[in-house]
């Protein structure tokens, strides 16, 4: 197993936001945690790219026990997450944002063919190279935050809502995107409340609820699930036959 969460617990103050996260994420795979509004979800990826520290628990990254590393160090593992929604710098260009990515990173020619793999993936970014981000459309932005942690090469992605706010058309385009990134050889934890897409991509799947894990199972599996279905996927037949 590339990352293998072990029983993590986090507070914020009095509130026990994850009450025993256990999971694991192979080389290679695409994972998804999906979950509703306040299940923990972005409180899970915080603790694992060391944003907050757990009080109970263990996180390994590649054999190595990562949990009360500082955020930059576990960046430098490999382990990095795309900036939460469309947190990218808006008074910096496009061209600065993706520079700040590449910060652990000091062999100019290999930032270069990331900055080309970048644009590859997302040929908009080359177009709008000079242009203050802050000025790009919601999912421009959202492709530069992608883009930004892609130039640091991770081994692990982290995705926090990466559909959210978006169009279907642009949807369907990250989704796809996500796809092929994890095809040329990076592992994707992707957090999603857009279950639908994060399990038609995903390999493997957990259900957050309430800062417990309630299901766990192969995509394919967790699709099929009427639980998920119901609760999940929208599904009014279910609901019906449910109540
Ligand atoms: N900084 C904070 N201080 C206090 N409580 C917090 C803080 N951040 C999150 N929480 C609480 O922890 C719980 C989990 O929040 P989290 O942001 O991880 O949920 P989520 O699954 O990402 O939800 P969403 O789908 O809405 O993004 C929520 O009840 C939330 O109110
Ligand atoms: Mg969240």
């Amino acid at each position: 197993m590339m990352l293998e969460v072990s029983d993590l617990h986090v507070y914020y103050g009095a509130i026990h936001a994850l009450q025993g996260i256990s999971l694991q994420v192979g080389e290679g795979e695409i994972v998804t945690l999906i979950g509703a509004n306040g299940a923990g979800k972005s409180t899970t990826l915080r603790a694992l790219s060391g944003l907050i520290r757990p009080r109970a628990g263990k996180v390994v990254f590649r054999n190595e026990d990562i949990t009360r590393k500082p955020a930059h160090e576990i960046v430098k593992l490999g382990l990095v997450q795309a900036p939460e929604g469309r947190r990218i710098f808006a008074n910096l260009t496009v061209a600065e944002n993706l520079e700040m990515g590449a910060y652990t990173r000091s062999d100019r020619k290999e930032i270069e063919a990331s900055r080309e793999r970048v644009f590859r993936s997302f040929p908009r970014l080359k177009e709008r190279y000079h242009q203050m981000a802050g000025t790009l459309s919601g999912g421009e932005q959202q492709m530069l935050a992608i883009g930004r942690a892609l130039m640091s090469r991770p081994t692990m992605l982290l995705l926090d809502e990466p559909s959210m706010g978006l169009s279907p058309i642009l949807v369907d385009e990250i989704f796809a995107i996500i796809q092929e990134i994890n095809q040329q050889g990076t592992t994707v934890l992707l957090v999603e409340q857009n279950a639908y897409m994060a399990l038609s991509i995903a390999h493997r799947a957990y259900v957050l609820e309430t800062g417990r894990i309630v299901l766990s199972g192969t995509a394919q599996e967790l699709r099929e699930h009427p639980q998920v279905r119901a609760a999940y996927l929208g599904d009014v037949a279910e609901v019906q036959e449910a109540g």
